[in-house]
């Protein structure tokens, strides 16, 4: 069976939403089809046909992401990936990576990222778990803060149409390596209520400091409960980002003092989630952690010269890009004033693993170390790894709080 894959034109995208909706074995609603074409870009927005009709989507979404030292980079959002159930496992979803990669390549986008819905997807097209991603199901009654919290300036419950300017200083203000600029489009998007989402009585908090300026926000709904009737609701939140450690101690503090609530849950929390120190209980938020945001390097040089560096060194890299064989070969990044300058070179390497090892230790949100007793890293020169972890050192944790 000849599976052709290309480009949709801008007049099949409510067909080609529908079509990954069919892979995840669901069906868009109306306003959820609608609400969705703003972010889709037709030319990075790829459909598997088979017979005339759309068996399998993929495709990349355009913007830039923080890396450590702040510079912000070309990234393909690689998204909507989904293949029918009708054509599983006949490598329609490996051909339409390849094409997406391709693209970005040409582009000239260093990196590539995404979030995946099951992680055994994506690691044999070189991507590395980079961000780890918390949530948790606070029990509101146990939320002390430490001694000496002490709240300042104030929040205001505003509407929407208030909140989308706030939040979009606040989501850049708050922005770390691992972060995505977030345009009008895919903000809208992120916030749409629609689906399941317009029944529910959506609030939108934001938190100011002493001198008015906004410095946190939280999206959330509350589901209310009653049962034997004792109030014991649950606060879903969407988002909540603080641009200040006090603005997002206040904030939490304000979500967790709700009236009439039982549980606090939220979901894409970054790894080092400040509430763990914040609480007098830390266990008492039943905070995890899973697999967040996958990374891969396009263009090991580009990528590696982009982030700055914990410490001073030299590093020789052997990497392996099974998918992606150009990348193969043996680069030297040499590290001075935090600044790095990478080349490809014939030198011994003190390190060698697959490019997914550079993707997961980029934003320094997994090290060398971590990986070594993975056995995913061989180290070939004693005091390498001990070296490549000062180097990639990078704080706070990657957080991407975009959903894309
Ligand atoms: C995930 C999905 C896109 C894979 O598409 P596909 O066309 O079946 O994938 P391929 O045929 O190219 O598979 C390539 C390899 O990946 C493996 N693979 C694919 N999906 C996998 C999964 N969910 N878990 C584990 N392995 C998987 C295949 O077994 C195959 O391995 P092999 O080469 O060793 O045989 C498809 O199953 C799907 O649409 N799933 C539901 C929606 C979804 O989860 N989308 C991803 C959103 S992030």
């Amino acid at each position: 069976m000849d599976i052709e894959i290309r480009p949709i034109t801008y007049e099949e995208r409510p067909e080609w939403v529908q079509a990954a909706e069919t892979a995840f074995s669901s069906v868009a609603k109306e306003d959820e089809v609608e609400a969705s074409l703003p972010v889709i870009e037709p030319d990075r927005s790829f459909a598997a046909i088979d017979g005339g009709r759309i068996v399998g989507t993929s495709a990349a979404v355009t913007f830039r992401m923080m890396v450590p030292g702040g510079a912000r980079i070309p990234t393909a959002g690689v998204t909507m990936v989904g293949v029918h159930p009708t054509h599983r496992r006949r490598g329609i979803n490996t051909g339409m990576m390849r094409v997406v990669l391709e693209q970005a390549a040409e582009r000239g986008e260093p990196l590539a990222a995404l979030f995946a819905s099951e992680g055994a997807i994506y690691g044999r097209f070189g991507y590395g778990l980079a961000g780890l991603l918390g949530e948790f199901q606070a029990e509101s009654a146990r939320m002390a803060f430490v001694r000496g919290y002490e709240p300042s300036g104030r929040v205001e419950l505003v509407s929407k149409e208030e909140a989308m300017p706030i939040i979009d200083e606040v989501y850049d203000a708050a922005m770390r390596p691992g972060g995505v600029e977030r345009n009008a489009a895919l903000r809208d998007h992120n916030f749409a209520t629609v689906g399941e989402d317009k029944d529910h009585p959506w609030m939108y908090a934001v938190h100011r400091d002493d001198a008015g300026t906004a410095d946190a926000y939280a999206v959330y709904w509350t589901k209310h409960d009653w049962t034997r009737s004792v109030p014991a609701g649950t606060i879903t939140v969407k988002e909540c980002v603080g641009a200040t450690p006090s603005g997002n101690s206040d904030i939490w503090r304000f979500l967790f003092d709700v009236d009439l609530v039982a549980t606090v849950e939220a979901w894409n929390r970054p790894a080092d989630e400040p509430l763990l120190h914040l609480l007098r209980e830390p266990r008492r938020l039943r905070f995890s952690v899973n697999d967040g945001l996958w990374v891969r390097l396009m263009d090991v040089i580009v990528a590696l010269e982009a982030r700055r560096y914990g410490t001073d060194g030299r590093l020789v890299f052997e990497v392996t890009d099974p998918f992606r064989p150009d990348n193969d070969g043996r680069y030297e990044l040499v590290v001075e004033g935090g600044e790095g300058s990478c080349t490809r070179t014939d030198a011994a390497a003190d390190l060698a693993g697959t490019i997914n090892v550079l993707g997961a230790t980029y934003l320094g949100g997994s090290s060398f170390h971590q990986l070594w007793w993975a056995r995913q890293v061989e180290e070939h020169s004693q005091g390498s790894l001990e070296r490549a972890d000062a180097m990639f050192a990078s704080s706070p944790a990657p957080w991407c709080v975009a959903d894309f």
